[in-house]
């Protein structure tokens, strides 16, 4: 069964009361729910985690090789900052599909830089909530497509 980590960065933990005009309503909670469900319709495992530490989403990373089957990353700021979580990507090798809430183009120009999209299969973003399932599906049929 694919085994997909679903890794979520600083700030995220307050989905739904932060910036809600930004990033909605919907809770990391009800983001959770959602992945598990379409996990389950897909025939999925899903692995949730949130951060705000930065090293603890290398360590995620890192121990994601050879357990998961590739991960999607909604790093937070941390997309535009960090070149620690570009090379932690690049060292374990996994399919990574990098993921915002937000339309981040359409927002303030430092968002439009991004290190992670540098080594990530591909971006989603700006479709709010529905864009985890999007990526849940980009990811499982690239796996398929290379299996
Ligand atoms: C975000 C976009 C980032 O620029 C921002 O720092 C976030 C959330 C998004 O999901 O839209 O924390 O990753």
């Amino acid at each position: 069964m694919t085994s997909i980590l679903i890794l979520n960065g600083p700030n995220l933990n307050l989905l739904g009361t932060r910036q809600p005009e930004v990033y909605g309503r919907t809770t990391l909670a009800d983001v959770e729910a959602l992945c598990r469900a379409h996990g389950d319709t897909r025939g999925a495992k899903v692995a949730f985690m949130q951060s705000n530490s930065e090293g603890a989403l290398i360590d995620a990373i890192h121990a994601a090789k050879g357990v998961h089957d590739g991960i999607i990353l909604n790093a937070g700021a941390y997309t535009h900052t960090s070149i620690a979580l570009m090379d932690a990507i690049s060292s374990v090798e996994l399919p990574v599909i990098e993921l915002h809430l937000s339309n981040v183009h359409a927002r303030e120009d430092f968002r439009h830089v991004s290190y992670i999209a540098r080594v990530a299969l591909g971006v989603i973003c700006g479709f709010g909530a529905a864009g985890y399932p999007l990526a849940m599906d980009a990811l499982m049929g690239h796996l398929a497509a290379g299996s």
